[in-house]
């Protein structure tokens, strides 16, 4: 994969309504604030949540930090994202091997992991704790991905 020419990244994780709309959010403002004009997107695996904005409880946390989620509306991965996006970025293990089964294999090179060789734990059934975890992890990979697609 050559990290330079990516130009979109869409990031995946279950219902798209905790840790990838926040991983959206996050690496908007870091990737515009290293001048980084990438189109980002975000989308779950499954999709008991479209349509639904993020979950209040992330939306909260994530805006506590200056992070904005305005417009952000759940929706199911397509067949098309495979083909549209640069870079396919998932939250977690489970995510990764869903969009693995999906993906064309002349494209599964453009699968990844957000954290690089570890997890964005799943924040939905846990306390506060969860989504301030969440933001501190997806702040870290922020950096750490710009530091690769820096031009
Ligand atoms: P997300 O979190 O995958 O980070 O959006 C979840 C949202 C909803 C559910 C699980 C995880 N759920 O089971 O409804």
């Amino acid at each position: 994969m050559n990290y330079k020419t990516v130009s979109s990244v869409l990031f995946v994780c279950l219902g798209n309504i905790c840790r990838s709309p926040s991983a959206e959010a996050v690496f908007r403002h870091r990737f515009e604030s290293a001048g980084l004009p990438l189109m980002l997107d975000s989308a779950g695996t499954d999709a008991y949540h479209a349509g639904e904005q993020p979950d209040r409880r992330s939306a909260a946390a994530g805006r506590q930090r200056g992070y904005n989620f305005s417009g952000m509306r759940a929706r199911r991965v397509t067949d098309e994202d495979f083909e549209q996006f640069d870079l396919i970025l998932a939250a977690d293990g489970s995510n990764l091997l869903d969009l693995k089964s999906r993906c064309p294999d002349h494209l599964a090179y453009k699968l990844d992991m957000i954290v690089e060789s570890g997890e964005v734990p799943d924040p939905y059934y846990g306390g506060s704790d969860g989504f301030e975890l969440v933001l501190d992890l997806l702040e870290q990979a922020a950096d750490r991905w710009i530091e690769r697609l820096a031009r």
